[in-house]
Formats: C-alpha cells, sequence, structure tokens
C-alpha cells in the first residue's frame, strides 16, 4: 500500500508545526472545524471508529477522551509530521493508533471499521472514484459516516478577486493546475459518486455557505498555507504576488471585516 505524497501532502508536513497555532483555531477554518467536531455523535455501538485525514489529531484526542473502554480509533494522514503530532497528542490513549495512508489507500482490512469520520480532508484526495470505493471497502455493513469537506464554491469572494493575479504571476497552466489540486464537487456531483458505491436511500448531504470575517492577517496566516497557488508561484515571483494579493483581499473589507464563505459538504452515511 502506498500513501500519496504531491505538494499538499509535503505542504501541510512540512508547516504542520503551524497547524495548531491559536491563529489558526481562531480561523474561519478552526471554528469550522470545531462546529464538524461538535455535530458528531458517537453511537455506542460503534466499535471501530476511523478518523481519515485526522492531521494534528485534535479530534481524535477529544472522542477517545470521552470514549467507554471498548471503542478504537484509527487516524490516517498522509502528511508524517501531521502524524507525529496526531501521535504525540494521543499518546495518553492506548485505544488510538495513528496510521500513514490517505483516502486513496486506507491501511485498513476490508469491512473493519464501523464509523468513519473525516474533517476537511477529502476534497485533497487526487482519485474520488477510487476514494469512495476504498471508503466502502474498508466500512462493515451497516456502517455509519460523516464526512466534511469545502465544495466547488468555495472561498469564491477570494477567487473572484485574486484569480487575474495569480493568473498574472502564474500564467494559464501553472494556475489550472493550482486549481486542479483540489476537488470541487457540488453537492449533485457529490450525491452521484458516493452513490456509485452505496445505496443512495442511506446517503444524505447537507449542504452550507457560512461567511466568515476576518482581518488580513488572520485569513493571510491560513490562505497562504492551503492554497495550491501560493506553493506553485516561482519564488522569484513570490513577493510581488503576495503584496497585489494582499491589496486585492483588504478591497473586499467589509465593516465586520474580510468576508470568506465556506462552501461545506457533509456526506452523512446511515443505516437504512
Ligand atoms: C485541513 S487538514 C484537516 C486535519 C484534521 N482533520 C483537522 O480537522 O484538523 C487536511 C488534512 O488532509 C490530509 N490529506 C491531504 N491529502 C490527503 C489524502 N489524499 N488522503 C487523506 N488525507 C489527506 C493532510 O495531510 C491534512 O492533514
Amino acid at each position: 500500500m502506498h500513501s500519496v505524497s504531491n505538494l499538499i501532502v509535503e505542504t501541510y508536513s512540512r508547516l504542520a508545526d503551524q497547524y495548531d497555532d491559536q491563529s489558526n483555531d481562531r480561523s474561519c477554518w478552526g471554528q469550522a472545524t470545531q462546529k464538524a467536531i461538535a455535530s458528531i455523535r458517537l453511537q455506542e455501538e460503534y466499535r471501530d471508529v476511523l478518523d481519515m485525514g485526522c492531521g494534528t489529531g485534535k479530534a481524535l484526542a477529544y472522542f477517545a477522551s470521552t470514549a467507554p473502554p471498548h471503542r478504537r480509533f484509527v487516524g490516517v494522514d498522509p502528511a508524517v509530521n501531521m502524524r507525529l503530532y496526531a501521535q504525540e497528542r494521543t499518546r495518553a490513549f492506548s485505544n488510538v493508533e495513528v496510521r500513514d495512508g490517505c483516502f486513496e489507500s486506507i491501511p485498513l482490512d476490508a469491512q473493519s471499521v464501523d464509523y468513519l469520520y473525516s474533517i476537511f480532508a477529502f476534497h485533497w484526495t487526487t482519485d474520488l472514484e477510487a476514494s469512495v470505493r476504498e471508503i466502502s471497502r474498508v466500512l462493515r455493513k451497516g456502517s455509519e459516516m460523516d464526512m466534511f469537506f469545502i465544495g466547488r464554491d468555495n472561498g469564491r469572494e477570494f477567487i473572484q478577486k485574486t484569480t487575474p493575479i495569480f493568473l498574472k504571476y502564474m500564467g494559464p497552466a501553472l494556475l489550472l493546475n493550482s486549481a486542479r489540486m483540489r476537488k470541487q464537487l457540488t453537492k449533485d456531483a457529490a450525491f452521484r459518486l458516493f452513490s456509485k458505491s452505496f445505496d443512495g436511500s442511506r446517503i444524505s448531504i447537507e449542504e452550507s455557505h457560512d461567511t466568515y470575517y476576518d482581518t488580513l492577517e488572520g485569513h493571510w496566516g491560513w490562505w497562504v498555507r492551503i492554497e495550491g497557488h501560493f506553493v506553485q508561484i516561482p519564488p522569484a515571483k513570490k513577493q510581488a504576488c503576495n503584496a497585489e494579493v494582499q491589496q486585492a483581499l483588504l478591497s473586499l473589507a467589509e465593516p465586520e471585516g474580510i468576508p470568506y464563505t465556506i462552501h461545506q459538504l457533509h456526506v452523512r452515511l446511515r443505516r437504512a
């Protein structure tokens, strides 16, 4: 089994030591992650629980700290340094294991999981169909799932304002390439995708568009980390590009701050 290795995974790994910074926790992504975690209800009968794209293990540690003794958790992530933080954070819990792997190749036996959750990782898969097949392979019959990931309209304010600038500094090929790094599903496309491997009557998809307001500094901290554009801009042009992009974001400011709208898809799989 091979885990994915690409610019996104390398970037998460390289910047893993900043992931749990307070500024990230306070950012729109920190808030949206907390909302997702708070909405998850682990049912008594779940024994084997899988966190896909577990990152630094925040959710794993939270759920493990209140879990009954029979429950076991596995966290999977392809970024080595994110895994190291997750291992450190969950060291006190003997029922948590963190493994190298990815959606495209899940390092678990067939039908070995009662419940899978995943928070803001699935849009990074390199192969949507193979990933959904992998998810359905590891889930037991009658198992349940909650997957939170970003959809096609995500961050549209930023995209509209900054695309001309990125086009200027990156050229069309590199820009297209970086946009393709993230999968951008609509709600309908996500339903069609998951229905290929699961009974459609067990799937429902909740869609939300939540706008978060922040300062330029607040947004910049996470934005430079996660956007494929930034990792693909030639280093010699980076400074000039950053300055123009920051001006463009400032021009979006409203009295509450600079808006960023997270388009979230929440795929729920429930028993019939
Ligand atoms: C935004 S972080 C989310 C981490 C964690 N779930 C959280 O809520 O804090 C995205 C995570 O997805 C991981 N990732 C990237 N590509 C992946 C893939 N193909 N399969 C699984 N995880 C992936 C990254 O390494 C990173 O840890």
